[in-house]
């Protein structure tokens, strides 16, 4: 088979090593991919949304399947732009359609979903300028402190967590004002919930699912989980409270009601759901919808699926997932995310990079996140660079190996956190 995956992360890297692992691919092709991508795979220059360019493409070439990294095209539509299409048709997308994208492309929908289909999550209301009124005295009603969220998509920074009510409804107000544009439009005001929170996801072909190992992943730039929200500083899996007992109530309580909800709402789901999790004294709880992978959860997860990843997504496409093996590694898996300095806000990029041989002979697998090759070197180009993601007995071991393996990698201004894992 020839494969496209779409995007150019350190998750599009980990699709990639685990695609290109499988005896059905002939050819992967990574649109755009990056610096690493490259090494597994072949980079096309085709942004990951300019659908007339990849309709080219995949009939030149070929292509019998594509699988979308990030979300930004599952929101634009990708999915309904191939099934739509007389010459595309017949080529699956991995991936929802635009309708199951708003499960991440809207949290009003998000939430309304899983009031109707039972699905434990935070109480909530849904402002907008015309009910503003109604918005401040719900805020009267929560307790301390107060969770605000833009509709729409804001590149993961649309999440406000207030301490005061003043604050609050004073945040409620600039939001509504276009704080975020028209993501900001409407508000979903939100009870805090408090717990350790855990990523898991499923591969859905919109009836049958299989269960992908859970992670966790730490979103602060800072060490003890101070500072800045990240894109993701490193992940963990095996998450050691999802035990089976925490994963049956998941599966019972979310997972099974989220794939019968969008079938029963005629929703087209064929592709990953990120069932971003919270557990409150026991109990998992509903943060948020992905409608992908995780990012750096994948380069912790796809090195513990054992199976043939393409064969899995062979039975989303055509719908007999149920007759696919998952097998999982018992291993624990882990990623260290090395960041440039400065990230998330005003970095630098551009520096040459040096090591990445020595931290693979050092026994880590290395993604690459934001790299670019200049003049024959491999050079940063973002705020997250590289992931140095390894195996272990147990997490210790993992993180003893992807910590001593970042430090073999070099470039000027490297920041890692040290204290991936701690707190589980
Ligand atoms: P989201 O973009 O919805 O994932 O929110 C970003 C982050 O804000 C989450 O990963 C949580 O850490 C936090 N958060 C979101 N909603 C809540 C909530 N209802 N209670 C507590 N923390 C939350
Ligand atoms: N790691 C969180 C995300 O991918 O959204």
């Amino acid at each position: 088979m020839k494969l496209l995956l779409l995007g150019s992360g350190g998750r599009e890297h980990a699709l990639a090593w685990k695609i290109t692992q499988s005896s059905k691919v002939e050819k992967l092709y990574i649109a755009p991919g990056n610096a690493g991508t490259r090494e597994v795979g072949e980079n096309v220059a085709i942004k990951a949304d300019d659908f007339n360019a990849i309709k080219q493409f995949v009939l030149e070439n070929k292509v019998d399947m594509v699988v979308v990294g990030p979300e930004d095209p599952l929101v634009k539509g990708v999915y309904d732009f191939f099934r739509d299409d007389e010459a595309l048709k017949s080529i699956p997308v991995i991936g929802p359609s635009k309708a199951g994208a708003v499960l991440e492309g809207s949290k009003e929908f998000a939430k309304g979903f899983m009031q109707r289909h039972n699905i434990p999550t935070a109480g909530y209301k849904s402002i907008t300028a015309e009910n503003l009124e109604e918005g401040l005295s719900f805020l009267e009603t929560l307790e301390a402190p107060y969770v605000l969220k833009a509709d729409g998509l804001c590149a993961g920074k649309g999440v406000l967590i207030l301490p005061t009510l003043e604050e609050a409804k004073k945040e409620l107000k600039e939001m509504l004002g276009g704080m975020f544009g028209s993501a900001s439009a409407t508000v979903v005001i939100e009870e805090f919930l408090s717990g350790i929170e855990c990523s898991v996801f499923v591969l859905t072909d919109g009836k049958n699912y299989k269960i992908l190992p859970e992670a966790k992943d730490y979103k602060r730039i800072g060490e003890g989980d101070k500072g800045l929200n990240t894109g993701g500083m490193g992940s963990v899996s095996p998450v050691p409270f999802a035990n089976a007992e925490w994963m049956k109530k998941v599966e019972d309580r979310i997972i099974r009601p989220t794939v019968e909800g969008l079938a029963d709402e005629g929703i087209d789901y064929k592709g990953f759901i990120f069932f971003g999790l919270i557990n409150v004294k026991g109990e998992p709880m509903v943060i948020e919808y992905n409608v992908r992978m995780g990012d750096p959860e994948t380069e912790s997860v796809m090195l513990r699926i054992k199976s043939d990843l393409v064969d899995l997504l062979e039975g989303v496409a055509e719908g007999n997932l149920d007759r696919r093996v998952l097998e999982i590694d018992p291993r624990s898996a882990v990623c260290v995310m090395l960041v440039s300095g400065g990230y998330p806000e005003a970095y630098d990029k551009g520096f040459p990079m040096s090591g990445i041989e020595d931290a693979k002979a050092g026994g880590s697998i290395i993604f690459h996140a934001g790299t670019a090759v200049k003049n024959g070197q491999i050079v940063t180009a973002g705020g997250r660079v590289i992931a140095v993601s390894s195996y272990g007995a147990n997490k210790e071991e993992a993180l003893a190996m992807s910590f001593k393996n970042a430090g073999k990698i070099q470039f000027e201004k490297k920041y890692f956190r040290s204290d991936i894992g701690f707190d589980l």
